[in-house]
């Protein structure tokens, strides 16, 4: 089965990608993983991707299919995977509908419907380990220890685009360019719409209560 986890920045997309991983057994790949990783090792791609990255502007398509397309053919992705931040705009469904063509396994697209104001008390309080990435919140998934990961021991950051303005301009960027694929799925009957503002461990219960009874 293949899953493709859609919604606003916030909407939970990153914490039920790496839960359903766990639960369902198939790896989880993530887009925005993928360039922090790229942007902390100073790669080419990493300082290209950075300038748009830090302002909450997509980073083009052609640097993040690439990297992408990349990373599909080299893992073991033949039982399924889980896509957080992929596809991001018609252009990159369009590329991910060429690459599914040659794959087995249902499509689930799952739309987190969240609303903007548990949005931004999300991302305003999200911090992430600076060592392994893993992802807290100050309030709803506060560490252990104070701002040390429990996981690692590394310090817990804030990511750079998770200030107010830029929290602004991701949200607008999501409007603009990634919410018209709720109906591009619709269209194609791939769209489970699922609320994105219950508690993570409601919503991944109902992820996967759903795609358990329809692959029955
Ligand atoms: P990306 O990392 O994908 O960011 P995003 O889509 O903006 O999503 P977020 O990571 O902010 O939110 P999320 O929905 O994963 O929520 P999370 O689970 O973390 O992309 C970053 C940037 O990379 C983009 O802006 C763009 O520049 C670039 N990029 C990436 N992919 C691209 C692509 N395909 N094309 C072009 N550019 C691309 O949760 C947020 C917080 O809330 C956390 O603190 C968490 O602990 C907490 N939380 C989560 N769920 C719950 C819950 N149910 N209840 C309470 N708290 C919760």
């Amino acid at each position: 089965m293949i899953i493709i986890l859609l919604g606003p920045p916030g909407a939970g997309k990153g914490t039920q990608a790496k839960d359903l991983a766990q639960r369902l057994k198939v790896p989880h790949l993530s887009t925005g993983d993928l360039l922090r990783q790229n942007v902390k090792e100073n790669t080419q791609l990493g300082k290209l991707a950075k300038q748009f990255m830090e302002k909450g502007d997509l980073v083009p398509d052609n640097l993040v299919t690439g990297m992408f397309v990349e990373q599909i053919k080299s893992a073991d992705f033949k039982n399924g995977f889980i896509l957080d931040g992929y596809p991001r705009n018609l252009a990159q469904a369009k590329t991910l509908d060429e690459i599914l063509k040659q794959r087995k396994g249902r499509l689930y697209v799952i739309y987190l419907d969240t609303c903007e104001a548990i949005i931004i008390q999300r991302l305003s309080g999200r911090r992430i380990c600076s060592a392994c990435g893993a992802n807290y919140h100050l309030k709803n998934m506060p560490p252990k220890r104070d701002m040390l990961c429990d996981k690692c021991d590394g310090e817990l950051i804030q990511r750079t685009d998770d200030r107010e303005e830029t929290i602004k301009n991701r949200l607008a960027v999501y409007l603009k360019s990634t919410a018209s694929l709720i109906d591009y799925y619709e269209r194609q009957k791939k769209l489970y719409r699922i609320s994105g503002n219950d508690e993570a461990e409601i919503v991944l219960n109902k992820i996967i209560n759903l795609v358990s009874a329809e692959d029955k």
